[in-house]
């Protein structure tokens, strides 16, 4: 099973396998919002690397829209065809009032979960140019490097029974909490795998003083360790103290390993570390599929007024090479462009600063294409 996976692919990452000469299909669901705007600043710089056949399929709001569900049949089927998937932003006002199981976040959790991308990575590093932009002092969060790896697939997210209903005469809401060990040991190895190539330090993060799943995720991860990654550093921390760890004394984590709601709630927390969440990309990885999306929203604020900011898409690409495609050094060529722009003073608003060339999407996506 592995010698396919996007993790073993993960383990190997920095050995920087040539390309094959095969081209690879990528399919863009930019979604809603500022998606459109910010994945086709990704699409202009794999246009210049060449050699990709690029699809568009529909998600979130724009798929209810145009199929009448968020993850529609056809988005779907593309999904798995695809090599890897680029996915800009799901949801807005103007799909609110939608029956639940119709709005556009459906979609998102939907594909995590028909891919099985349980493995969320949510890289917070803070780039020199960018250290003024951050809330916290510059001491705290000047070259800041974390990795937060966060479960996708299970947990509150997706247990059962769930549900609004009538006990009694009184409404009550239902969510579960539930994870079995085969789903707290695959995201684990993913973490300490990354742990290996960075600086071997896990700390998992969960709240088993209270709540029996994250008990059983804390014995199994230990488990785990012990019997395969004792090279590398365990630490545990309930999740109340690791929000408030976050924002006292960042530099003392390497990787962050958590389920779905806690990482959910830390990856923002940790996120603003940065400055902006409009710089930070992901991936989400499954045995067999990926796809990689800014962690910023569909911010419909700025929709279609060239205001977003395309790097944590952009970002995002560039995860793609390094974790999907095993191609390292596109990787390093694109995250570079990156720091090039920024390093010229071109900023988009969120990130503005004192000094600086306010630039909007298409400039800053034209600069960094400029640069590869
Ligand atoms: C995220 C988002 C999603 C989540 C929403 C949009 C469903 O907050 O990717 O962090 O809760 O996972
Ligand atoms: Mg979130």
């Amino acid at each position: 099973m592995l010698a396919t996976s996007n993790i073993f692919i993960l383990a190997r990452y920095e050995l920087n396998c040539y390309s094959q000469p095969m081209t690879k299909k990528i399919l863009i669901l930019a979604g809603d919002g500022i998606g459109p705007e910010v994945t086709k600043q990704a699409v202009k710089i794999l246009d210049k690397i060449g050699g990709f056949e690029i699809d568009y399929a529909d998600i979130g709001g724009i798929g209810y829209d145009n199929h009448g569900h968020p993850y529609p049949e056809e988005t779907k089927q593309k999904a798995k065809q695809a090599d890897s998937i680029l996915l800009g932003a799901v949801g807005g006002e103007k799909w609110d009032n939608l029956d639940f199981s119709l709005k556009p976040e459906r979609g998102l959790l939907g594909i995590r979960k028909d891919l099985q991308l349980f493995a969320n990575l949510r890289p917070a590093i803070v780039f020199d140019e960018l250290v003024g932009a951050s809330s916290l002092k510059e001491e705290l969060v000047k070259g800041l490097d974390i990795m937060i790896v966060r479960e996708l697939t299970g947990d509150i997210y997706f247990g059962e029974p769930r549900g609004i209903e009538t006990r009694d005469g009184k409404r009550v809401g239902i969510n579960t909490m539930i994870y079995d060990e085969d789903e707290v040991k695959r995201v684990s190895r993913v973490a300490f795998e990354l742990a290996q190539k960075r600086g071997g330090k896990v700390c998992s993060v969960d709240k088993a003083n209270v709540l029996e799943a994250t008990l059983m995720w804390r014995e199994e991860i230990t488990k785990l360790h012990a019997a395969e990654f004792q090279d590398c550093q365990l630490s545990h921390m309930y999740v109340d103290n690791a929000a408030m760890q976050i924002i006292r004394q960042p530099k003392q984590f390497d990787v962050i390993v958590t389920g779905n709601i806690f990482g959910d709630i830390l990856s923002d927390a940790a996120a603003m570390l940065t400055g902006s969440l409009g710089m930070l990309p992901s991936a989400s990885l499954g045995d067999k599929y990926s796809l990689y999306e800014p962690v910023h929203g569909s911010a419909p604020d700025i929709a279609g007024q060239d205001k977003a900011n395309p790097i944590a898409t952009i970002m995002s690409l560039a995860m793609m090479f390094r974790y999907t495609f095993a191609d390292g050094a596109t990787a390093d060529k694109i995250e570079n462009a990156c720091k090039a722009a920024l390093a010229e003073g071109y900023r988009t608003g969120d990130i503005m600063q004192d000094g600086c060339k306010l630039a909007g999407t298409e400039e800053i996506g034209d600069l960094i294409t400029a640069k590869i």
